[in-house]
This record gives C-alpha cells, structure tokens and sequence, in this order.
C-alpha cells in the first residue's frame, strides 16, 4: 500500500514568531527543508535577519522581520511584508515565548523563617508587573498573532496554527507560577481556538515539550562547571528517558501536525514531547 502523504510543503508560507530561538529555530530549518517558504519574526533585527540568511544559505527561502508578538501594529506591518514578499500565510508557529526571574519564586516551598529573608522572593514578593510579563509574553504573544494571521487561513486548504505549550501546563513547575498558569492558558486557547475555527478549515494544535536546554534556561539547568544543578537533577529523575530533549527531537511532531495529508483530522490536542515526562508519577 502507498502511505497517503509524504510532507511536502513546498511554497507554503510558514510564519515562525521566536524562530531566532533554539527550539523554533530548529523548527524553521525543518520547514524550510520541507519546501517552505519561512518568515522568522522575533526580537532583534539583526538576529532575525541572520537566521533568515542561514536558511537562504543552506538552499531554503526566508525572510527575518523584527517583531513584537505583543504589539499589534508590529504584527500588522510584519503581516503586510509578508503578504507582499511570500504571499498569505498557511502554517503559524506561535513559538515566542519564555519565564522572567520576576516572576518566580526563590524556593520551592513556603516557610515562615523564610519570610524575612530580603535575599529571598517569597509568593508575597512576586512582582505583579513581572507576572503580566510572563503572562503576556506566552498567552497573549500566542492569541495576537493567531489573530493576524489566521485572517489569511479562512477557508482554504492546508492551513493549520502550531502552539508551544510545555510541561507546565499539565503540573505546574515549582517556582514559576506565572510561567505555569500562563503554558496552561496555552494549552486552553489551543482547544477553544481549534474548536473556533472548526467550521472555517483552520486547524489548531501544540507542542508541549519537556525539558530541552536552551537559551533561557542553561543557567538554572546547569552550575558554571557544567555539572548539572539540583533541580536538573530533579527533571532528569523525573524523566523516565533520563536526559534532556535534543531541538531536532520536536520536529517529527511538528511536521506531522502541520502536514494536512497526515494529520487533516487532528485538531485541538496538545502533544507532549518529554520522554515520558508527563507520563511518570515519580514511583
Ligand atoms: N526550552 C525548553 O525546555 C522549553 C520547554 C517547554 C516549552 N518551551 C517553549 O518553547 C518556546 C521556545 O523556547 P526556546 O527555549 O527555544 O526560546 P529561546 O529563549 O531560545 O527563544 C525565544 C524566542 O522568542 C522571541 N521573543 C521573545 N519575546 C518576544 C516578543 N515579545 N516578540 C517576539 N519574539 C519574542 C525571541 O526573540 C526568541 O526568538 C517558548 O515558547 C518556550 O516557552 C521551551
């Protein structure tokens, strides 16, 4: 038997918000070796401009427009240059997105003696503006741009959006409240804007990875010698795989969701990619 599809996304236009990132940035690589034309939009003129060159050098097509997810004029303006130079967008990865220190916690657990400690971010320190950062960042740094773009997806075939949730989002993490209440409205938006859209032929689905060291979380996973901290101890004993994702190993999920021939009747799921993560209760 002949597999019904094979992904090929040849001329799609793929809009990839945190695509300078190293999660979203490996996806952007994918979907431009699928036959994708790429826009990277992030932070960063420069940063947007160099990851949409190493695509164009390693064969594909892309463009880096510097954007902020949480501005609506920015998104229209990188929309407008979009339309004019790919055309109208099929695939939205909505990747932007991340955790501030303000609002996380010093330590895992409350404890009285704490509470004077000026050293420490107690729950009562949390900084309600650092808070709305996080929040705004994940939640509406995903509804914004879906807004944008999805306007070019109504009604015609192939066009599906692409949210990244995480772990957090099932169990919040220690220490990051906001981050974990902000993943978890993620995964909520996903089925409400997936069930939104199911009469307009827009598709709506997440990635949920585990734990992948990147960026934005090396210092909290890793001391300055290299050797692991203690709460990447932790992760690594509460993933069954015992080791951090590799960006590459999100990709398989990322292709089979966005490719209409694989996957045209899933919509509104959250797949976790964690190694089992989400699947262990510690025992
Ligand atoms: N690293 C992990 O283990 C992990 C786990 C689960 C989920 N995630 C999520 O995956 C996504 C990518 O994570 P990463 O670690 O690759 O990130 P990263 O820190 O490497 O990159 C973040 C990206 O988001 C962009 N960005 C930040 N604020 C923005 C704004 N206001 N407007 C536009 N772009 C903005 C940055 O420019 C950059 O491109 C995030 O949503 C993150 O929350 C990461």
């Amino acid at each position: 038997m002949k597999l019904p599809f094979n992904i090929d996304l040849k001329d799609k236009v793929c809009v990839v918000t945190g695509g300078t990132g190293v999660l979203c940035g490996a996806m952007a690589d994918a979907l431009a070796e699928c036959g994708a034309k790429v826009a990277i939009l992030a932070l960063g003129k420069e940063a947007c401009e160099a990851k949409a060159k190493s695509i164009n050098d390693n064969g594909g097509c892309a463009i880096g427009i510097e954007t902020n997810v949480l501005e609506k004029e920015s998104l229209k303006r990188a929309h407008e240059i979009i339309l004019n130079e790919l055309g109208p967008c099929d695939i939205l990865i909505n990747g932007a997105g991340g955790n501030h220190p303000k609002g996380t916690t010093t330590k895992e657990y409350l404890l009285e003696e704490d509470l004077d400690n000026d050293e420490l971010t107690s729950f009562y320190d949390l900084d309600p503006k650092g808070v709305e950062f996080v929040f705004n960042l994940n939640f509406l740094g995903t509804l914004l741009p879906s807004q944008e773009f999805s306007k070019d997806m109504l009604n015609r075939k192939g066009c599906s959006i692409i949210n990244i949730s995480s772990m957090n989002a099932y169990t919040p993490l220690t220490k990051i409240p906001a981050y974990s209440g902000a993943k978890a409205a993620v995964s909520n938006f996903t089925q409400w804007l997936a069930v939104h859209m199911s009469k307009v032929g827009v598709r709506v689905n997440a990635i949920a990875p585990g734990f992948f060291v990147t960026a934005q979380n090396e210092k909290l996973l890793f001391n300055e010698d290299g050797t692991p901290t203690e709460r990447s101890e932790k992760i690594l004993n509460s993933t069954p795989m015992g080791r951090f994702g590799e960006a590459n190993e999100l990709l398989g999920t990322l292709l089979f969701l966005v490719c209409e021939d694989a996957s045209s009747f899933v919509n509104g799921v959250v797949v976790p990619v964690d190694g089992a993560f989400s699947a262990y209760s510690g025992v």
